[in-house]
């Protein structure tokens, strides 16, 4: 493992370097447009088995492969199928993972023993233009430890993976801020695995079949690994509540807060809360438009750590699709 992380801004030559560095089994975090991600070329194990010990995760967790705009896939996976094709045509590159057929060439070890792979495009400039001087798929979990916060800032990642990694490729600030969505077409149905920017209802109209929504997904007995499934994940150490802003109110809070909102709603309840609480909250009223809060959420996450809150209140997401990733995440940050 590396004893020293160099972080390097995103020219040309330091892109360059940093393929050669992957090519050699070495790990590389790089900016995508979700989160940020720790790189191994699949065609080195040792830098894949480098990703599960930087990272403090189960080696039986698969690994997301990330290929640049029309790369050859034959080998990585079994065989591109015109539902695969649609999909590619109409989100790649962009926040949307498939998990399909893993090919011979893809070794077990990136897709934790399985025979499926999960695959998929960025559509960040440092991002593609890394994997295309790679030239083969770049395995890459969320570039932070086990059970953390996904970074959206090279700096976060230094402070989770500072002298654990080769290099992190800085880059511009990511467009999404959550991970990407997970769709499976392992079955005849499609399955959201992981919901994300991009819903089940525009892939729908995209293949003109349903879906397989993520709640219902995830009942399945056969439902595959996939740690951010598991129920605690993407936790901050402050205690995290999330909360109808109607119900806000009713908080009082005892210790150091951070309330985060964006609704009408919210606006009406903090004044509320203020004179409830012992120890006046700290308040954060975000525009209320679900691609906003989910750029910034992980940043929210981090900040509470940060400043020493000792709990987080987060006003509840509407049931709505365009919500469901950062109501998907914050249920897991709370639980
Ligand atoms: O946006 C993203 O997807 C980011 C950036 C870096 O690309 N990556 C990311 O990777 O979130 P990670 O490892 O933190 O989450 C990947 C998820 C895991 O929960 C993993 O279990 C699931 O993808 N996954 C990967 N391959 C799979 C497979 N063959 N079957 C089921 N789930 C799979
Ligand atoms: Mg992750």
């Amino acid at each position: 493992m590396a004893n020293r992380t160099t972080l390097l801004k995103p020219t040309h030559g330091n892109i360059e370097e940093c393929a050669q560095a992957l090519r050699l089994g070495k790990l590389v975090a790089f900016p995508t447009e979700t989160v940020f991600g720790l790189g191994a070329a699949v065609s080195s194990l040792d830098g894949i088995r480098n990703i599960f010990a930087a990272k403090g995760r189960p080696e039986n967790h698969p690994l997301i492969a990330h290929v640049a705009p029309h790369a050859r896939l034959d080998g990585w996976v079994a065989e591109v199928t015109p539902t695969m094709q649609r999909l590619m045509d109409a989100f790649w590159p962009g926040p949307l993972t498939l998990v399909v057929p893993k090919g011979p060439n893809m070794p077990l070890e990136v897709t934790g023993g399985q025979h499926s792979v999960g695959i998929r495009c960025p559509s960040h400039p440092v991002a593609i233009e890394l994997l295309k001087a790679v030239g083969v798929p770049v395995a890459a979990p969320s570039a932070n430890r086990f059970g953390k916060v996904s970074p959206t800032r090279a700096s976060h990642v230094l402070q989770e993976l500072d002298g654990r990694i080769a290099y992190v490729l800085d880059g511009d600030i990511p467009a999404v801020g959550i991970e990407s969505t997970i769709v499976s077409l392992l079955k005849p149905t499609p399955a959201i695995l992981r919901p994300g920017a991009i819903t089940a209802e525009q892939i729908e109209q995209v293949l003109g079949v349903a879906v397989q929504r993520h709640a219902e997904a995830l009942q399945a007995t056969d439902a595959p690994r996939v740690s951010g499934a598991l129920e605690k994940h993407y936790s901050p150490d402050a205690k995290v509540l999330v909360l109808p802003a109607s119900a806000m109110g009713e908080v009082a809070c005892e210790q150091p807060t951070l309330i985060v909102g964006w609704g009408e709603a919210f606006l009406d309840e903090i004044s509320e809360v203020q004179l409830r609480s012992r120890v006046k909250p700290m308040l954060l009223a975000l525009a209320p438009h679900a691609e906003q809060v989910a750029q910034q959420l992980y940043l929210i996450l981090r900040k509470a750590d940060e400043d020493g809150y000792a709990q987080l209140i987060v006003e509840e997401p509407d049931p709505v699709p365009a919500w469901e990733g950062v109501a998907d995440r914050l249920r897991r940050a709370s639980a």
